[in-house]
């Protein structure tokens, strides 16, 4: 009817919710399979609601597999993103290691918010992509794994957040005036917390700032990922590019896309 608004059923959201988490399993588990091999014996576990499937599958391989391996988590403590990949290691009974121990990594599995067809992602909607990216970046192989809505041709197709870009407190305002004056992204907005109940802060104690840019700029997004890492203040930013092997995306219908 004209005017009224579109109300799902609760049965078409459960379906629909079950299509996309049956998606990012069925991603995990595939690329778990191709990727975590006998010989691997330090791996690398990303954030996000995507990871728990790869522990999932991890666990799966066996007790004698896992016994001589170690586990890095990127997320160490409380997390805002509410995914925990040390709880998580822990509570699966693997071995938990640290990057301090284990600054070469044999494969790091981790999840991503959108993924373009040259294997560049944007991560860190849950605030975590930091810590995310060093374990990427000491990872002999790096791998992503997603549900199919975050298979893209460009980057902001459908993540509407923009960039997500940690930056130290005392500089946010400043490299906000940047992004709006000199970056081309006039909407980059500081994100905030539930209830607009302060800044999110994240594992390393920062703000984190959305960055929402052109699809002009995000075609080729390593130039304006250099920048914005260039910015004074600037700790990491959201766009991982040239650093994943492969990616694997669940779809709807039993399939799996592996770019
Ligand atoms: C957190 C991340 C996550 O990997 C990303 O948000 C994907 O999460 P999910 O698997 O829940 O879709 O970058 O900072």
């Amino acid at each position: 009817k004209a005017g009224a608004e579109a109300v799902l059923s609760p049965k078409t959201v459960e379906k629909a919710l079950s299509a996309i988490e049956s998606s990012k399993r069925l991603a995990a588990y595939t690329a778990v399979d191709h990727y975590v091999k006998p010989e691997h014996r330090v791996i690398g576990i990303g954030s996000g609601s995507t990871v728990p499937y790869v522990v999932e599958r991890i666990v799966q391989q066996g007790v004698e597999a896992n016994k001589d391996r170690v586990f890095i988590p990127t997320v160490l403590a409380l997390s805002v993103s509410g995914f925990q990949s040390k709880e998580l290691i822990v509570e699966s009974r693997l071995n938990l290691g640290d990057v301090d121990q284990y600054p070469v990594i044999d494969v790091t599995l981790d999840g991503a918010d959108e993924v373009d067809r040259s294997l560049n992602c944007i991560k860190g909607g849950g605030a975590c992509h930091l810590r995310e990216k060093v374990l990427a970046e000491a990872a002999k192989t790096f791998i992503l794994v997603a549900d199919y809505r975050k298979n893209v041709e460009y980057l902001g197709t459908n993540w509407q957040p923009g960039v997500p870009i940690e930056v130290v407190p005392f500089a946010y305002a400043k490299v906000l005036s940047n992004l709006h004056n000199s970056l081309g992204s006039p909407n980059a907005s500081l994100r905030m917390a539930v209830k607009k109940a302060g800044p999110v802060v994240s594992d390393n104690g920062n703000f984190i700032i959305d960055a929402p840019f052109d699809q002009e700029k995000m075609k080729d997004p390593y130039p304006i990922m250099a920048q914005i890492k260039m910015l004074t203040g600037v700790v990491e930013v959201g766009l991982f590019c040239h650093m994943a092997e492969a990616a694997y995306f669940g779809n709807q219908d039993g399939t799996v896309t592996i770019k």
